[in-house]
């Protein structure tokens, strides 16, 4: 079959290579792509904000599948335009992808379904918000309601910091996904990501994550999209797995066909393991950028009969295998990076980094200037190794970041920190 991948970043180079590695998989597409997915993919120049013309280009190349990558889309409707063309698309709709869309909505579900979180307020005016923060002191945490890139929620450890982000968040810095604030309870414990794969009714669980979403070594400076992750995360053992299942992942699952908006796609819980067990920080309702890397390294299926058990409400059925090793990406980034990235500048070595088994050198913002490959974007190479251990791993990522020769370009030191002390405290 045909297949049609919609997004540019390392997620979407990570799910080509995996979506390429099926025997189902006849011409992939994507749009737009970027040089690294150009390597094993069809690229074509599509605005995938005009979902009348994905559809209609998807009718013209006999597309039996559109994956999703990024979250904008489908926030706005994709899968609903696509469904309404007849064609197969996975990811949620919009209704169902509310639960990324709109924190006040996630927050919504969580209360009615019983879904451990922080406690919260949510607010349409200064005031109000204001008033809620003189009655809850810091830490605590202020988020704008929308999608803002990941840079809507502060963590506050003053009373002060918490004022000031609520006016800022009012101020209409953020535009319409700053109309309204959540304010919530400061969880203290350590942060994993849960993923799951779900149909409507079945969630099969699709492999744990931790990213590390500071910019410097020692989870110092400036929030990103995320500089590095391994699967699995240690603190998600079986028993705490099963704990998330249970107590989140199966009552949203419930509680979203109860509601009308049954959850199809990838369900990505962001979650805080605290002393009482695991709570919901948020949902994402697609995969984790660079977690999906280190996910499509370990998985051992053919991912192509789950996407579409996904969209066929079959996953029931399904089985997924999983390599026994631990995978760990580090994210090279351009200098700049969360704020302006120097971009243009020449990327060599890649052929000698990815050439080891268990190497992968993932594009995220490359392009190809006639023969050289640049840097266009913020985060631009997501290298990603496979080990015995994380620690394993690490190293073999790091001797491959190593071969990269790219002047402008910088990635942490020490992705993996949390998960390799535990290796060495185990000895
Ligand atoms: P979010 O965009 O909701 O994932 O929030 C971004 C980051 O803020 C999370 O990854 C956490 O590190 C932190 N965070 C969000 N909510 C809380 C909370 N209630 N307690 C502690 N940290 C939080
Ligand atoms: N790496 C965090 C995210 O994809 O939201």
């Amino acid at each position: 079959m045909n297949i049609l991948l919609i997004g540019s970043g390392g997620r979407e180079h990570a799910l080509a290579w995996a979506i390429r590695q099926s025997g189902q998989c006849e011409t992939l597409f994507c749009a737009p792509g970027n040089a690294g997915i150009a390597e094993i993919c069809e690229c074509v120049a599509l605005d995938v904000s005009d979902h009348d013309a994905v559809a209609g280009f998807c009718r013209d190349n006999a597309v039996g599948l559109v994956v999703v990558g990024p979250e904008g889309p489908l926030v706005t409707g994709i899968v609903d335009a696509l469904d309404a063309a007849g064609i197969k698309a996975f990811g949620p709709d919009a209704a169902a992808a509310r639960l990324e869309g709109s924190k006040a909505f996630t927050k919504e579900v969580c209360t009615k379904y019983g879904i451990p979180t922080a406690r919260y307020g949510r607010f349409d005016n200064a005031e109000a918000a204001l008033g809620y923060l003189a009655a809850n002191p810091a830490p605590i945490v202020v988020k704008a309601d929308g999608l803002a890139a990941g840079k809507g929620v502060i963590v506050a450890m003053t009373d002060e910091q918490a004022q000031a982000a609520v006016r800022d968040i009012f101020s209409g810095r953020f535009g319409a996904a700053g109309a309204e604030v959540v304010i919530e309870e400061f969880l203290d414990g350590e942060e994993a990501s849960f993923f799951a794969l779900c149909d409507g009714e079945t969630a099969v669980p699709f492999g744990t994550a931790q990213d590390h979403k500071r910019v410097g070594d020692g989870d110092t400076g400036a929030n990103t999209g995320g500089m590095g992750a391994y699967s699995p995360a240690p603190v998600l053992d079986a028993a705490m797995s099963a704990r998330v299942i249970d107590e989140i992942i199966a009552p949203t699952m419930n509680g979203m066909a109860a509601e009308g908006c049954p959850y199809k796609g990838v369900l990505y819980a962001g979650l805080m393991i605290t002393a009482e067990g695991p709570k919901l920080i948020e949902y994402n309702c697609r995969f984790g950028d660079p977690e999906c890397q280190v996910l499509m390294m370990r998985l051992d299926s053919d991912i192509v009969p789950l996407l579409l058990a996904s969209c066929d409400g079959t996953l029931k059925e399904a089985a997924v295998a999983w390599r026994k090793q631990a995978a760990l990406t580090v994210v090279m980034a351009a200098s700049g990076y969360p704020g302006e990235p120097k971009k243009g500048g020449t990327i060599s070595g890649l052929a000698k980094a990815a050439a080891p088994d268990q190497v992968e050198v993932f594009h995220a913002a490359t392009r190809h200037d006639g023969e050289r490959l640049t840097a266009s974007g913020g985060r631009v190479l997501n290298v990603t190794a496979l080990g015995d251990s994380v620690s394993e791993a690490a190293g073999r990522a790091y001797r491959a970041v190593d071969e990269i020769d790219w002047a402008d370009g910088f990635c942490r030191r020490d992705i993996g920190w949390r998960a390799i002390e535990r290796e060495m405290a185990k000895g």
